[in-house]
């Protein structure tokens, strides 16, 4: 099995990123030694696509929770607390999240606050997970007034990425995980960027070259939150395209789109705000629409009105001191911040990728 290693550097103590065919199996290559016990945690879809792969590992001691975003709140974390006390988790304990984002979310925020924090092996198997969500550190649930309102910095043990394990992953989920991974080759990568471009199969969980793609958003995730672990200024070229896919995120009460299907509204308007400004020149943008036109239609945005997805961006999380610093692309691969993107250029790239007035 080729194996690639990415380190990340973090207060705590730094932790590997592992790329590989075939690793989620291989526990070997990535259990820490342990003496505390171990709890797995997951939810039964993956439990069912690729428990028999870890089974080995977790042996009968498999915690599931509920599947998808309405299991991120703070009524499982405490059954997860529970679970961990009953099986007698200590302090030198290891808990091993198994799936999505939302599993890694969940169960991540459980270890950091059982016992002040017990390690955590984040075994990744959404593509958003492998890219995304498993690396860095931030783990959290959702209020009912709002997402990720809750969270810790935990940076695991291990981050563990197995290509294999997405040949189960719903389609439509591949498919929002790769918008992420286009929006790496924008911030950062040109050479990812038209990798992706000069490769139409890479729709397909089995492409060849796909841990080297899994592997290269990893990177530029790690040189990232190794830079700014805790978000105070580089972390944030990560959203770039999430201040619009936030606001039709929330627009739609987070039932239309998938996360990643958001992000692809979002950075098409992000880049005709950034050609706008004459950071982008147009056949790039028209490079990035046709790459995200080519993996296929997104949920429609037309009976929405850009109006409030204004109002929803101005109430931003994200905004420091009442100013909201946006994300632009400065060519492909580079991006540059603005804090002074006016009511009238965000309505009009609203409007530009279709919503109503
Ligand atoms: N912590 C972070 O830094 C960070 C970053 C980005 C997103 N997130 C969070 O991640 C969550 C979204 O993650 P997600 O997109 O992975 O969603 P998810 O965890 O809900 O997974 C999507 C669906 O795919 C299923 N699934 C996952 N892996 C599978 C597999 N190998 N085979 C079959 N089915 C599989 C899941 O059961 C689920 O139904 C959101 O809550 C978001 O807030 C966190
Ligand atoms: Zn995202």
């Amino acid at each position: 099995m080729e194996l690639v290693t990415i380190e990340v550097r973090s207060e705590r103590a730094p932790y590997r990123v592992l790329v590989g065919r075939g690793l989620a199996s291989q526990a070997a290559a990535w259990l820490p030694a342990e003496a505390g016990g171990l709890v797995v945690v997951s939810c039964p879809p993956v439990w069912r696509a690729v428990g028999a792969r870890v089974r080995r590992v977790a042996g009968p001691k498999v915690v599931l929770i509920p599947d998808g975003e309405r299991a991120k709140k703070l009524a499982t974390v405490g059954k997860l607390y529970e679970a961990f006390v009953r099986r007698r988790l200590d302090r030198a304990g290891v808990v091993v999240a198994v799936g999505g984002g939302v599993v890694g979310d969940v169960a991540g925020f459980a270890a950091a606050t059982y016992l002040r924090g017990v390690r955590l092996v984040q075994v990744a198997t959404s593509l958003l997970a492998q890219v995304d969500s498993a690396v860095g550190g931030k783990v959290g649930v959702n209020l009912p007034s709002g997402k990720n309102l809750v969270g810790a910095f935990h940076a695991p043990s291990v981050v563990v990425c197995d290509p294999e394990v997405l040949r189960t992953l719903p389609r439509r989920e591949f498919r929002a995980g790769l918008y992420e991974v286009i929006k790496y080759g924008v911030i950062r990568s040109k050479e990812l960027f038209e990798r992706l471009e000069r490769r139409p199969d890479h729709l397909d969980p089995g492409a060849a070259d796909l841990p080297e793609i899994i592997a290269a958003c990893c990177r530029i995730k790690a040189d990232v939150v190794s830079e700014d672990e805790r978000e105070a200024g580089p972390r944030r070229v990560l959203n770039f395209g999430h201040t619009i896919g936030h606001a039709l995120e929330a627009l739609t009460a987070y039932r239309r789109f998938r996360h990643g299907e958001a992000i692809a509204y979002g950075m098409l308007a992000a880049a005709r705000i950034s050609t706008r400004r004459r950071l982008l020149a147009p056949d790039d943008e028209r490079r990035l629409q046709a790459m995200i036109a080519a993996l296929g239609p997104l949920p429609p945005v037309a009976d929405l009105r850009a109006g409030d997805a204004l109002e929803i961006v101005g109430r931003d999380k994200k905004r420091v001191r009442g100013r909201l610093t946006f994300v632009l692309a400065r060519g492909l691969g580079d991006t540059e911040m603005a804090a002074d993107v006016s009511a009238t250029e965000l309505i009009a790239a609203m409007r530009a990728i279709g919503l109503k007035p």
